[in-house]
This record gives C-alpha cells, sequence and structure tokens, in this order.
C-alpha cells in the first residue's frame, strides 16, 4: 500500500512539471500575440494618424475656391439657440450639443439639431422648440454642419450618415424645406444638396445673402471630419460666419472666407473648438473633446498657447459681434474672449437671440 502511494506520487511530480511548463509556454505566445497586435494596431493607427493630418494640409493648400462675389444679402439676420451647453431660461433645456434657428429677411434655417444625450421622448430639441414656439413646418432649410454625434442628433445617426431632431426620423412636413449637407448624408424622403464646394444657397441664388463656405477636411484622433459653415451677408456690414464646431479649424475657416468674400468680416458665431484647459465630455480618463477631438494627434492636444494665438488671429478681423459657444469650449476660454472682445462679445445661450442689423440695438 505504501508502495502504491510513493508510486503513485512520483508519477504524478513530472505530469505537473510538464503541464505547468506547457502552460507557461502558451500564456508566454498568446502575450506574445497580444503584443505584436497591439504594437501593429498602434503603427497602422499613427500611419493612417499622419496620412491624414498630411492629406488635410495638402487638400486644403491645393483647393482654390472661386469667389462668392454675390450671394445677395439679407437686412437682418437673427441667430436663436435652440440648444446649447448654457441657458438663459429654467425651463430650456441644455447639453453638449448645438441646434440653432438662423433667421434672414426670406429664410428660416435649422442649423444641427443637437445631440438628444438623455435619449429622452421628445428630445431636447423637439421639447425646446415646442417651448420657443418654433413649428418644423416653418423651416426652409436644414443646415447640417458636420457628421458629429453632438450635431446630428446621437451617435446611432451618426453612425448611419444622418440626422434626427429625436428619436425617429420624422418627416418635414414641409415640402420646399432643402437639405444641405456637408457630404455622404441623407435623411428619409429629401434631396440632399452637399456642400463639398462652397456655394451660395438659395433659393432664388443671389438673393437669399446665404452661402456654405464649403467643406474643410481635418484629420483628429477619432477620425477624419469635414465641416461646412454657414455665411450669412448682411447689408452694410458684412458677412457673418456661423461655425458649428469650429474643427476646420479657425484660421482655415478664416482664410477661407477671405477667398470667397469680398465684404469684411462682421460676427462670428458658434463652436470654435477651444476645450482647454480641458472640455465638457470625460470618457474615464479621456478628454474626449481635447484629446480626441482637437489638436494634431493624439499625444498633441490643443494647447493654451494655440488658443491664444487663434484669439489673437480673430482679433486682427476686429469683429463687431463674437459669440464662442460653450458646448466645444471651456468657460476660462470664454472669459478669455469676454474680456478681449469687450462690447462685441455675446454669450451664446438657449432661448437667447442674437440679432444683428435691420432691428438690432448694435
Ligand atoms: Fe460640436
Amino acid at each position: 500500500m505504501e508502495t502504491a502511494v510513493a508510486t503513485a506520487a512520483g508519477a504524478s511530480a513530472p505530469a505537473c512539471e510538464f503541464h505547468g511548463d506547457n502552460l507557461k509556454r502558451r500564456l508566454v505566445t498568446i502575450l506574445s500575440l497580444l503584443l505584436i497586435l497591439l504594437l501593429v494596431s498602434g503603427g497602422w493607427y499613427l500611419h493612417t494618424q499622419q496620412q491624414g493630418r498630411e492629406r488635410a494640409v495638402r487638400l486644403f493648400a491645393q483647393f482654390k475656391p472661386a469667389p462668392l462675389p454675390d450671394i445677395g444679402s439679407t437686412r437682418s439676420l437673427r441667430i436663436l439657440p435652440l440648444l446649447e451647453y448654457r441657458s438663459a431660461r429654467p425651463d430650456l433645456l441644455t447639453e453638449v450639443g448645438i441646434s440653432y434657428l438662423v433667421e434672414t429677411d426670406s429664410q428660416r434655417i435649422l442649423y444641427d439639431v443637437g445631440q438628444n444625450s438623455r435619449g429622452i421622448r421628445p428630445s431636447a430639441l423637439e421639447r425646446n422648440m415646442a417651448t420657443l414656439g418654433v413649428e418644423l413646418e416653418s423651416i426652409d432649410t436644414v443646415f447640417i454642419s458636420h457628421n458629429h454625434l453632438d450635431h446630428v442628433g446621437g451617435l446611432n445617426w451618426q453612425n448611419n450618415n444622418t440626422f434626427s431632431l429625436g428619436a425617429e426620423q420624422k418627416p418635414f412636413p414641409n415640402p420646399r424645406t432643402q437639405l444641405i449637407v456637408p457630404g455622404s448624408m441623407s435623411y428619409p424622403g429629401m434631396t440632399p444638396i452637399t456642400a463639398e464646394q462652397p456655394m451660395a444657397i438659395g433659393p432664388g441664388i443671389g438673393s437669399t445673402g446665404l452661402a456654405s463656405t464649403g467643406s474643410i477636411g481635418r484629420q483628429l484622433a477619432i477620425g477624419w471630419i469635414e465641416e461646412h459653415s454657414l455665411v450669412v451677408m448682411v447689408e452694410g456690414l458684412g458677412g457673418v460666419i456661423i461655425v458649428a464646431c469650429g474643427h476646420q479649424p479657425v484660421p482655415n475657416l478664416l482664410k477661407r472666407y477671405d477667398d470667397l468674400f469680398e465684404a469684411p468680416l462682421y460676427g462670428i458665431i458658434g463652436g470654435l473648438h477651444f476645450p482647454v484647459p480641458e472640455g465638457r465630455i470625460r470618457l474615464g480618463p479621456v478628454d474626449v473633446q481635447r484629446q480626441l477631438a482637437s489638436g494634431e494627434g493624439l499625444l498633441s492636444p490643443l494647447s493654451a498657447a494655440e488658443v491664444d494665438r487663434q484669439l489673437a488671429m480673430l482679433q486682427q478681423y476686429q469683429p463687431r459681434v463674437i459669440g464662442v459657444s460653450p458646448h466645444d469650449s471651456s468657460d476660462e476660454v470664454i472669459a478669455r474672449a469676454e474680456q478681449l472682445f469687450g462690447s462685441a462679445y455675446r454669450h451664446i445661450r438657449v432661448g437667447e437671440a442674437i440679432v444683428i442689423g435691420e432691428s438690432a440695438a448694435q
């Protein structure tokens, strides 16, 4: 009996060692493969990022846009934020996303549709529109600036290259409502006009005072994005740029304005993307707006010095009206802009209209 136990114990020791060695080898193999995979995908990611940044610089430098000498003008311009990060009234909802109602003499434009970050029905935008008495039937033009979730109604719509005001894509009741998008985006029942290149916005080209800057591409850490902005020419004053997120970024947007228009830049309203020292969205330790959606790659987020440089560039234009969206710029930058631009500065808050031109108290 003793011999049998000894024999069994003696036989089991080398078997355990064998299995242990085998397990170690497998673990080393798996870890090595994972490391190789990580290095290859990391290298590929950095390579495509670099290629994207070079592509953005090359495309912007190569493209010589034809000027838009006569897009007409409007006597009045009213920009009513329907969604923003800040509100002027407690009965209106806010979120990290924007939607503006832009009204001119002849057009009512729905500019972007927020994010619906609460996932509620009706959405924050639909509720605010109802509270502010804005009916979908009254919209002449839907202008989508770029396909990011905080402008197209959420991630689901972004992933499908479309947009929505709420949980469902309701039809626009007015058949004359036109849709202007920056690239390959669509909406059920509508034929989109793609503003890959700068273009006047009708109906009646040369009469509305409206134009798109055309899309400008940029490589962000989260991917390639193309954004275009709306320009409104106000009679006797000049052009007002309405910008959503400022991914172009601002220096490129200003150059594009100069290339397209002779009239002075009277104002700039919207997202300039200055999330410094930090942005509004965090994913664990990652500052999404600053580290993933601005700057020149994951390891080079936008710096305070670069924000100062871009603000100084804006100062050279001496805008008579400027408002920085709080949805993608920090309170610190907004306070700095307010200090730099003084009486020209306008806060962008839900429910508080910014009025330029006729009937505005300038
Ligand atoms: Fe944005």
